[in-house]
């Protein structure tokens, strides 16, 4: 299979994860007899650095122009007095929104041997298998007026505005229900529908959703009570279905239940087929360039892309199996590692690497056998 990668390194530690991904992807395609060409763009802080913009149009078109895009991560200190329109976070943003990259799936995994690293007792996170599905482009973070300005008495004040039309909810709210049907089949609606206008018009909309699907059970939970869950009781979850901000903040909570936020993948689905895989830490500016950053959640997240966007479905599996072997041989980064002995960013890389080529030799044998 021929496929074309674009590859946005972005910020941080983005650049390193995302190197330890494509090398990751490089042997997956030399096992599998596949062809992957990958494309370079600008985004986030660097962007402005070279371009002036956090997103450049050529970005855009270098996206346009691939199967699948993988990116590493945005922002740092070094922008953060910028004005917003040219903060690195904005070029994600815009990103997200262009190439309407409305589903994000943040799959919240507990791998067995990491029980004992997440802060939580091991008999509350063993077994945790969940997925969250974030709203991405609609919500507090693109509603209209967005400023900061002076209030008639004078006070300095500022405003953001919740918005979202019934259709952008429906559409995310759907895919979460498609999920659940290959899975367990419930659904948990998270909202603030005791407060808020636009949490009433979501739980009407996943109601009215619910019934498209009989065979999927719904169940509706207050955002607060939903934090609280997370950390009480969070193996009941199995599709969790949320706006923008609710999603960001919860999915954070829940990557502690994993041992660290570097485990985390995540998906970006879009309607016109060209999805993002994306880690769902940032870009860590205080360890950048150290080479101890955890590359698994970005490892991860291109194994989603083989799976979704590609239909590799025995590839995605061996990835995701060479990076449980190696948690398994008890090799960890420093951001999951107990004593001072901890794997760098490569060298866990050629680690997954190795498995990865393992796994491979005995299926090769395998098939030479049957
Ligand atoms: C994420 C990040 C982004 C978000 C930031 C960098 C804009 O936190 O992908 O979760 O809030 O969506
Ligand atoms: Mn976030």
């Amino acid at each position: 299979m021929k496929k074309r990668i674009a590859l946005l390194p972005g910020d941080g530690i983005g650049p390193e994860v995302l190197e330890a991904a494509v090398d990751v992807l490089k042997s997956v395609a030399e096992h599998y007899q596949h062809e992957f060409e990958f494309e370079y763009g600008l985004i986030g802080g660097s962007a402005i650095d070279e371009a002036g913009v956090p997103l450049p149009e050529e970005t855009v078109a270098v996206c346009k122009a691939a199967d699948a895009i993988l990116l590493g991560a945005v922002g740092g200190p070094k922008w953060d007095q910028h004005p917003s329109e040219l903060r690195p976070e904005k070029g994600l943003l815009a990103i997200r929104k262009q190439l309407d990259l409305f589903a994000n799936l943040r799959p919240v995994k507990v791998f067995e041997s990491l029980a004992d690293a997440s802060p939580l007792k091991k008999e509350y996170v063993e077994g945790v298998d969940f997925v969250i599905v974030r709203e991405l482009t609609g919500g507090l973070y693109f509603g209209k007026p967005s400023e900061q300005y002076v209030n008639q008495d004078g006070e300095q004040a500022a405003v953001d505005t919740l918005f979202y039309k019934k259709t952008e909810m429906e559409r995310v709210i759907r895919e979460a229900f498609r999920m659940a049907k290959g899975r367990t089949g419930k659904v948990t609606s998270v909202d603030k529908a005791n407060v808020l206008e636009s949490s009433k018009l979501w739980r009407k909309t996943a109601e009215e959703a619910a019934g498209e699907f009989p065979d999927v059970k719904l169940e509706h939970m207050l955002v607060d009570n939903a934090a609280m869950q997370l950390i009480y009781a969070p193996r009941q979850f199995d599709i969790v279905v949320t706006e923008n901000m609710f999603g960001d903040i919860l999915s954070d909570e829940a990557s502690m239940l994993t041992g660290s936020l570097g485990m985390l993948p995540s998906a970006s689905l879009s309607s016109s087929g060209l999805h993002l895989y994306e880690p769902v830490h940032g870009s860590a500016p205080d360890i950048a360039g150290q080479n101890i950053a955890n590359p698994l959640a970005a490892i991860l997240s291109a194994a989603m892309m083989l799976r979704t966007s590609f239909g590799l479905e025995a590839e995605a599996k061996a990835v995701e199996h060479a990076v449980d072997q190696v948690l398994q041989s008890g090799k960890r980064t420093k951001d999951l590692a107990k004593g001072s002995e901890h794997c760098t960013t490569q060298s866990i890389t050629e680690e997954v690497k190795a498995a990865l080529a393992d796994d491979n030799a005995i299926s090769n044998i395998m098939t030479a056998y049957v």
